[in-house]
């Protein structure tokens, strides 16, 4: 009868454990995951929302940009307003707020995803986002890399591109050096509302008349109105300095009620004209996210 000798079976009990070590390290055969294929990065574009349809076309024009800058790549949604996703789920849309979208990618098998905040500044809900899109990828099994990327306005120059964005492409031909530029801003009880600020000395540095006022911040309108009047100002175009010429652009912008910013003017004898569209309808602005959405991008890979 055959028999190994002690020290044979040591060496092929270590042999075994090594090949076994072997097979372990490599999942694709030891694991039973061969099959499962590589996604490439997914990509979350995330906005406050708006329950405005016209304000929709700026989402379109997003959409067809970003797409067209990453072919091929999964692109999804979701808004970061609560109100704005009750009151769409009401009338059968369903938006994803930022961390069920995250959750059905990680659900999916994606393990890298770029997120582009479309906010203008990195205020509260940037913040939030920021936050939890890193808590996903502390997960174990699912999503390993996720980068949130800035918004709009996050520096000097960007400040200037945006303004120069303004002049050149949003503000009508027509307007005259003595007729007054009011741009609409969100402004926010955040920090981060000391940028609209910074906007408008940035403002006044490139045409005297070109103003930043805000709906919840500072500077508020009442302290433009005062310098449209000082100034005698017959006539200003009032711009929405927002993603979306949504329900602030609409109502406390151009609305008919008397504390819109056109009837105030109005009752100071200051006629106004109104621009009805979102930044993201112009290419200038979404192409100033996808910059960043691209730098993003870079870093997944
Ligand atoms: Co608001």
């Amino acid at each position: 009868m055959f028999r190994l000798s002690l020290k044979m079976k040591l060496v092929t009990l270590v042999l075994c454990t090594l090949i076994f070590a072997t097979l372990k390290a490599d999942p694709g055969q030891a694991s039973g995951h061969s099959t499962k294929e590589e996604k490439g990065p997914a990509i979350l574009l995330v906005t406050f929302g708006t329950s405005v349809e016209s304000a929709q076309a700026s989402f379109r024009n997003i959409e067809k940009l970003v797409r067209k800058a990453f072919p091929n790549t999964e692109v999804r949604w979701a808004y970061t307003s609560g109100i704005i996703r009750k009151k769409l789920e009401k009338e059968g849309t369903m938006i994803d707020s930022p961390e069920m979208a995250l959750s059905r990618l990680m659900d999916e098998g994606y393990t890298k995803v770029a997120v582009q905040s479309l906010h203008m500044i990195p205020g509260a809900e940037f913040h939030e986002i920021n936050v939890n899109a890193r808590l996903f990828a502390q997960m174990a099994g699912g999503i390993d890399k996720v980068i949130v990327s800035w918004p709009l306005l996050v520096s000097d120059e960007t400040m200037e591109k945006a303004l120069q964005g303004i002049m050149t492409r949003v503000v009508p031909k027509q307007r005259q050096a003595d007729e007054a530029i009011v741009l609409m801003g969100h402004g926010t009880h955040h920090p981060s509302d000391a940028i609209y600020s910074a906007l408008m000395y940035k403002a006044q540095k490139m045409d005297a008349n070109l103003f930043v006022g805000t709906v919840e911040g500072s500077p508020s309108f009442e302290e433009i109105k005062e310098v449209l009047v000082r100034k005698k100002i017959r006539k200003a175009y009032l711009i929405p300095f927002m993603t979306v010429a949504g329900d602030h652009a609409m109502n406390d912008m151009a609305g008919n009620e008397p504390d819109s910013w056109k009837s105030q003017l109005a009752s100071v004898g200051i006629e106004s004209v109104p621009v009805m569209k979102g930044l993201a309808e112009f290419d200038a602005f979404v192409g100033m996210w996808i910059a960043n959405l691209k730098t993003a991008m870079a870093h997944l890979k």
